[in-house]
């Protein structure tokens, strides 16, 4: 017994097929599900050929009629794919170009190595000169007792030479103790003297502190070295020696000069200049190391003797470079770094 077709009945099947047809197209994503959607609806076992089968069923006159409508629909299936193939193609390279957007306009955006500071490479290079001569490395605290500072190197209270040095003081530390920012690094000399008995040869290189208007000269942060040897036997002639072997290795080989001079922790006392440039230029302090700091520090100065210097690291690199001004140093300009 075969089921009852009538002509209405497959060409509603038709309609009905067309207009899911039309839904199921246009909701589809993707090239891979357009083809399942033809190949569901048109292919050989697909819908449409199943409508199809069951013309067979028509009176013969009936039956062109249904093919024309199939035709239609298939045409209309096929258009709507290619159509909906093409916008799904379309959005997904719309969709690539804007992730994989390369702008090359962008500004380089290459960031160089980094490299020394003038400063550092200054002191790595006084350091090791002085390393080159038995000198280790000694540092102290950057916050200071007036003790160290002050007392211990014969500079005691209401003495003028604190005046050489205007100080930054701090509130009283716990122990009620006077505090400052070092003014320079020669308390190094005490507290490392107190450590360690002599023979001693130390550089203590380090950042010092001054109540100092910011000119083209002047900073109220900047760094010193500062050099210390106490041995048995040592005179004037080694202070002389070692301080020109330093300075003609570190500026070349130019006429050095000492001229008398005064510091409360060295008798005598002599300031260095070198002739830069046909200039002569003040680089250095230095001296014997007095008595009277040795005494304080309970060394016998008829057994022990020795000398100091210091030397701003600033002016060092300023003459070496021929920099104008030392605010350059400090305000980290790329333009002006990357030269070195
Ligand atoms: N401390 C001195 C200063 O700031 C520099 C100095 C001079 C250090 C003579 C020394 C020295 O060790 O012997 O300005």
């Amino acid at each position: 017994m075969s089921a009852i077709v009538s002509l209405q009945d497959l060409t509603d099947q038709l309609e009905q097929l067309e207009a899911e047809a039309a839904v199921a197209i246009a909701a589809a994503s993707g090239a891979a599900e357009l083809e399942e959607l033809r190949v569901g609806l048109l292919g050989k076992k697909g819908r449409v050929s199943g409508v199809l089968g069951a013309m067979g069923k028509l009176p013969g006159a009936e039956r062109p009629l249904v093919g024309q409508r199939a035709n239609l629909l298939k045409e209309l299936v096929q258009t709507l794919l290619a159509q909906r193939l093409e916008s799904v193609k379309t959005a997904a390279m719309a969709q690539r170009l804007e992730q994989e957007r390369l702008d090359v306009t962008v500004p380089c955006r290459y960031v160089p190595p980094g490299h020394r500071h003038p400063l550092i490479s200054t002191i790595e290079e006084i350091v090791d000169i002085f390393a080159g001569l038995g000198y280790r490395v000694s540092e102290g605290p950057e916050i200071e007792t007036d003790h160290y500072n002050f007392t211990a190197l014969n500079i005691p209270p209401h003495h003028p030479a604190r005046d050489m040095q205007d100080t930054f003081y701090l509130a009283p530390g716990a122990d009620g103790g006077e505090r400052l920012l070092r003014t320079h690094t020669s308390p190094v000399q005490i507290r490392h003297l107190e450590q360690n008995p002599p023979p001693v040869r130390i550089v203590a290189p380090g950042r010092v502190f001054r109540r100092d208007a910011v000119d083209a000269t002047h900073s109220p942060v900047f760094h010193q070295v500062e050099v210390l040897a106490l041995d048995e036997g040592l005179d004037f002639s080694h202070l002389r020696g070692t301080v020109t072997t330093f300075l003609q290795r570190f500026f070349g080989d130019l006429p050095v000069r000492f001229r008398a001079s005064y510091f409360p922790f060295t008798e005598p006392s002599a300031e260095v200049d070198v002739q830069w440039r046909g200039r002569w230029l003040e680089v250095m302090g230095c001296g014997m190391v007095d008595p009277a700091v040795l005494e304080g520090l309970g060394l016998d100065p008829q057994r022990w003797s020795g000398f100091a210097a210091g030397l701003g690291v600033e002016r060092f690199c300023m003459v070496r470079h021929g920099i104008d001004d030392i605010r350059r140093l400090y305000t980290s300009d790329l333009r002006f770094l990357e030269q070195f």
